[in-house]
């Protein structure tokens, strides 16, 4: 089995333990800093029916078809069986309209940091995996699909508290023997769901095919908590916790 991404985590646990070393009276400042990307236990996955009516969803359809393919992204299309498209103009400002809907979902305010378009071909399937506190919220619009796909949580997690932690729960959800609950929910065109893809292991199983052109079209929308922008990427730490060994670690400053 391949390990698989959950990269923010692993700059944390490194951060922690430089911190430890050459600041340590700094660590529950930046423990506390950190914990607006925690997400509350008692979260439940949001099922929203009906969000897009069936001409804001032709719309959508007609924006999609629209994007030229030199547009689309590849490097996914070998492990996710997808084409995806980055912050499309006319999905980013859809996003900036959605805020105070998903604020109200997640239980806290929240603002915009990123979305893709993800074009699922017979091919798709979402291994387990935990995201990056960029995407601390994710609110997924289903546009069109060959058939239902469902898409598997676990409930909230209470981060791991180092790498080793991090590959075993991993493994555990890929073994089928994870001690947290699992749940899966399939979406219909005009449907979402809020989840909190940080704290919540999630996947989807190979898309059903059955010998015919199976395909999910899926919108991602990422939301962060309000004002956290800058926090959120590693790369930022050393500068905003004034503690300039944070640069040296290895990757720092890639976009997680
Ligand atoms: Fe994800």
């Amino acid at each position: 089995m391949d390990w698989y991404d959950s990269i923010w985590l692993r700059r944390y646990f490194d951060a922690k333990k430089m911190i430890a070393q050459v600041a340590p009276t700094r660590l529950s400042e930046f423990e506390h800093a950190m914990s607006a990307f925690r997400t509350d236990d008692a979260f439940q996955v949001k099922y929203v029916s009906g969000f897009l009516d069936a001409k804001a969803l032709q719309d959508i359809r007609e924006t999609i078809a629209a994007i030229p393919r030199d547009a689309m992204e590849l490097h996914e299309l070998q492990k996710f069986g997808r084409l995806i498209v980055h912050d499309w103009p006319a999905f980013t400002a859809m996003q900036a309209t959605m805020v105070d809907f998903v604020s109200e979902l997640a239980g806290e305010r929240v603002e915009p940091c990123y979305n893709f378009l993800s074009l699922y071909s017979r091919r798709g399937v979402c291994e387990p995996h935990l995201d990056t506190p960029s995407a601390k919220w994710t609110f997924d619009l289903c546009v069109d699909q060959s058939d239902p796909w469902p898409i598997s949580f676990s409930s909230i997690i209470p981060w791991p508290e180092d790498r080793e932690e991090l590959i075993e729960d991993w493994r555990a959800v890929c073994e089928k023997r994870s001690p947290h609950e699992i749940r899966s929910l399939a979406l219909e065109p005009g449907d979402a769901l809020l989840f909190s893809g940080a704290s919540q292991w999630h996947y989807r199983d190979p898309i059903p095919a059955d010998g015919r052109k199976a395909f999910c079209d899926l919108l991602f929308f990422h939301f962060i908590p309000e004002g956290t922008a800058e926090i959120v990427q590693p790369r930022n730490w050393a500068r905003l916790f004034d503690i300039p060994e944070l640069d040296t670690i290895p990757n720092i400053s890639l976009p997680a």
